[in-house]
């Protein structure tokens, strides 16, 4: 195994540069992708290329588009990538968002196909292709591409780099051929990633999905009795196949949640909410998904005031949702249905209060937070809840997790998400059964704190060995890539 530099690649971008009251600022992107590969690359050093996606974007570039990352206290390079406004639009909110999102989550009412968008996801994943050869003649390196914005990449690479190893992990589920063959260029999609030399999908279960695909639609030779780990040969290409549940920054998280501005944020936070001693909380944080069925999780929240009113002005159920992909009409209807839901619940069930007048059901907090808050929310909450219809992984649990020090609280995920495959000791919910959920939240609140600490304890030491660096050595063992490790920071 040689050493290598490391050229990570995705569609998102880690860091953005925006402008905040006249300000330019660089500010952490959100969801899973950008959480978990962040932490890696601070501790790897390297180059992670991807979209710049602003026009301010480009004011914090040098000449070659680079711009070291975290601000601060840098310790990689952020290599950005011009996209065409059409291509943004076809390209990533057509065919990555509008098909193959929620094909892969089997949320097929939301497919909506358009040929047109197809000639753009070929265009975008060419642009990447240039920025990425052009990167690997300056600087040799393990290439390693990331998620459903960039199938086409691997094949893309290896035609001018033959030499160089590529890596993908998909980071979102990978439905069976009955699912796939809805996709008319699945054979082009199925081609493009064959090109690696290694894919990683979060679970067994999506890696032989992904196996069976691409024996049933390219007719590529399998192993029948390794499915879900082992090798694929298409066009005389041998690709390793295999399954590494991405994780979270364990330490990051757990040495964090103890902070004293944790504690103050803590403090902060009741006092905002109004709430009266003895009230307990549920948290959820979500990008304003679909695909984390938050109405599900309202409706939830809903059955369980009606079923048990005794926790009417004594449970109150904070959801910070930060908005995402708002350029899509779906998403912020979605938006606005949340937002109504939750008034409707809160007129229903506010009145009912007994603790006095200010009680709220649910505390919807709309926007990105910092750390230090999402760190106070996770340690002060009674219990989280994650009800997705279906998700990779959800990092949102783990983090939870990670950030119980005081190991108090009740996990709740939706068995749809690849984390509950991992955290046994959480209480499993069906994210379409209200009812279901309303009963797991009750016995969430009266779990006896022998039982709780037992559950958390485990779910925390699980985690510890099974951290985002755990996760990384993995994949990268996978794929025959030892790191040219670099110094933590390029000041
Ligand atoms: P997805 O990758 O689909 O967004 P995950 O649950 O795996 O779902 O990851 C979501 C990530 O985004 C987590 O790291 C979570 O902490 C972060 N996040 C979600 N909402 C917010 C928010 N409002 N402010 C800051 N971070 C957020
Ligand atoms: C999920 C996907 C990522 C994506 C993120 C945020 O985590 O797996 O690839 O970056 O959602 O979505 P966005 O469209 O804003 O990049």
């Amino acid at each position: 195994m040689t050493v290598q530099k490391l050229m990570v690649v995705s569609n998102r971008e880690p860091y953005e540069h925006r402008k905040r009251d006249g300000r330019l600022r660089c500010e952490r992107t959100d969801g899973g992708l950008t959480s978990a590969l962040d932490p890696a690359l601070c501790r790897l050093g390297g180059t992670w290329i991807a979209w710049g996606s602003g026009e301010e974007d480009r004011q914090a570039v040098g000449p070659d588009d680079i711009v070291s990352v975290p601000p601060g206290s840098p310790a990689y390079q952020l290599k950005r990538v011009w996209l065409s406004p059409q291509d943004v639009k076809h390209g990533y909110l057509g065919y990555a968002n509008q098909v193959l999102w929620p094909l892969c989550h089997i949320t097929l009412d939301r497919v909506a196909y358009r040929k047109s968008f197809w000639k753009s996801y070929q265009a975008l994943n060419v642009c990447f292709a240039d920025a990425v050869n052009e990167e690997l003649r300056r600087c040799p390196s393990a290439v390693w591409v990331h998620d459903f914005h960039l199938a086409l990449l691997p094949k893309l690479i290896k035609q001018a780099n033959p030499d160089e190893p590529v890596a993908l992990f998909w980071h979102i589920p990978w439905p069976g051929p009955d699912v796939f063959r809805i996709l008319p260029e699945r054979c082009e999609v199925l081609d493009g990633l064959l090109a690696a030399d290694s894919l990683v999908f979060q679970t067994a279960d999506y890696a032989q999905m992904f196996t069976e695909c691409a024996h049933h639609f390219l007719n590529a030779q399998i192993d029948p009795r390794n499915l879900s780990d082992g090798t694929i040969i298409h066009k005389g290409h041998r690709t390793q196949v295999s399954a590494h549940p991405i994780s979270v920054d364990f330490q990051a998280f757990s040495q964090g949640a103890v902070a004293p501005q944790v504690e103050l944020a803590m403090d902060l936070i009741r006092r905002r909410i109004g709430a009266a001693p003895g009230v307990r909380f549920g948290i959820g944080v979500d990008r304003l998904d679909y695909t984390k069925g938050l109405l599900k999780r309202l409706w939830a929240l809903d059955a369980f005031f009606s079923r048990y009113p005794q926790y009417q002005g004594l449970f109150t159920f904070i959801q910070v949702a930060v908005p995402t992909r708002s350029e899509m009409e779906a998403y912020r209807r979605y938006r606005a249905v949340i937002r109504e839901t939750v008034n409707e619940i809160n007129r229903r069930y506010g009145r009912a209060g007994r603790r006095g007048a200010r009680w709220r059901p649910i505390a919807l907090h709309e926007g990105r937070i910092g750390f230090d808050t999402l760190l106070a929310y996770y340690r002060m909450a009674d219990l989280a809840l994650v009800s997705s219809v279906y998700d990779g992984m959800n990092l949102v649990a783990k983090e939870y997790v990670a950030s119980q020090v005081d190991e108090a609280g009740v996990l709740l995920v939706s068995e749809m998400a690849g984390s509950a495959l991992e955290l046994t000791d959480a209480l499993l919910i069906n994210p379409y059964d209200p009812d279901g959920i309303a009963d797991a939240v009750k016995q969430a609140l009266e779990m006896p704190e022998e039982e709780r600490r037992l559950r958390m304890r485990r779910m925390r030491t699980h985690l510890e060995q099974h951290d985002i660096h755990a996760w990384v050595a993995g994949c990268l063992r996978d794929a025959g890539v030892a790191p040219d490790q670099q110094p933590a920071s390029i000041g």
